[in-house]
């Protein structure tokens, strides 16, 4: 199949079928990344209000550069992968630091920034700057496989890089940002993966070779998923009468630097449970077994049992635990989603009669 012969056809199809998406209206870079960054790992309907309050909070390099991490973490929280955002805003200062707070309109300059790998530079070099260059996501991935009926693993990255320099040369000189979109938004509404495909609207189905090979099914072939590692854990919601004691996690690794409901490896008995809280000095008069609740992330799953404690009184907190009324939780403290099963049963602050 020939590549230069699809121009024509993505781009009309595009401009007539692209859905109508808070970042498509608008060229400045800061929110093409900002959009970028958060629809790698969410899915657009997902994004949308997140981005929306990000940009209202942070609306330029400078602000996020400036940003508390308590800030940045509520802005984000929901949206999983913190990294991103701590890695955007290192970007944004090196953005202010190197570049005079303006975006470098240069694919290989974009991805010498913290977090903004080829797909992202590629992204935006083409969005907001308007140069061809590839930016080949998991969508594109799928939709060249097809395209050119290849069989290999698409999750490999140095497939990744081939399709890159293979559309390099083919990318619209003229459109760029809708010819890359095109290729995502194709890939999102109609290549959808295994025998979802929707090949009778596909504007490229004359061009494809596993439309006309019937093989759109197969292509690209599935992941082979690594199993999980399974992570048994023991949650624990410690409450007096107004307060909720969080613990921060370690600075490196999963959810790092972020608060938790405090929370020991593997499944603890109530004994064991006890016999810890009373060498932490806690005075426990009471504890209940939660319903257990499984949290999944890319690599682990967290098998998690829950017990609930009541204090008598809070009179000593333990090293590396603060203790928050719910509102303060709330507000200072974002806690992952792993934990929200748990959180309905925090005690609510009984009302004085
Ligand atoms: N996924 C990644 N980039 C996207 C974009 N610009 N529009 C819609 N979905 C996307």
């Amino acid at each position: 199949m020939n590549l230069s012969l699809i121009e024509s056809p993505l781009l009309d199809w595009y401009r007539q079928n692209a859905r109508d998406l808070p970042w498509r209206h608008t060229r400045d870079p800061y929110k093409i990344w900002v959009s970028e960054i958060m629809l790698q790992q969410t899915r657009v309907e997902a994004v949308k209000p997140y981005y929306a309050r990000f940009l209202e909070a942070l609306p330029d390099v400078y602000a996020l550069a400036n940003a508390s991490e308590e800030q940045l973490l509520k802005l984000w929280e929901g949206l999983g992968y913190y990294s991103r955002v701590r890695n955007m805003q290192k970007a944004a200062r090196m953005i202010v630091e190197n570049h005079s707070g303006q975006f470098p309109a240069d694919s290989a300059k974009l991805q010498k920034l913290t977090g903004i790998g080829e797909y992202t530079a590629g992204a935006i070099a083409s969005i907001a700057f308007g140069i061809p260059a590839p930016a080949v996501d998991g969508n594109v991935m799928r939709v060249v496989a097809r395209l050119t009926g290849d069989r290999r693993d698409i999750f490999d990255p140095a497939l990744k890089k081939e399709y890159g320099k293979l559309l390099a040369p083919h990318i619209s000189k003229t459109d760029p940002s809708s010819y890359n979109q095109g290729l995502i938004e194709l890939g999102a509404t109609v290549c959808l993966p295994k025998g979802s495909a929707l090949c009778s609207v596909c504007p490229l189905s004359e061009h494809c070779t596993a439309f006309r090979e019937g093989t759109f099914g197969e292509i690209p072939a599935p992941k082979q998923q690594k199993p999980r590692k399974i992570d048994p854990r023991t949650v624990l919601i410690i409450q007096s009468d107004r307060e909720v004691l969080v613990e921060k996690r370690p600075d490196k690794g999963l959810l790092a630097g972020l608060w938790q409901l405090p929370s020991m490896d593997g499944h603890r008995t109530e004994e064991e449970v006890l016999a810890n809280a009373g060498n932490l000095g806690l005075d426990v008069v009471r504890i209940e077994k939660l319903p257990a609740a499984k949290h999944i992330f890319t690599h682990i799953e967290w098998q998690m049992i829950g017990y609930q404690l009541t204090l008598s009184a809070l009179s000593e907190i333990p090293k590396g635990m603060v203790s928050a009324s719910l509102e303060r939780l709330e507000a200072d403290f974002p806690l992952p989603s792993a934990f929200s099963s748990f959180l309905p049963y925090l005690k609510k602050k009984k009302t004085k009669q």
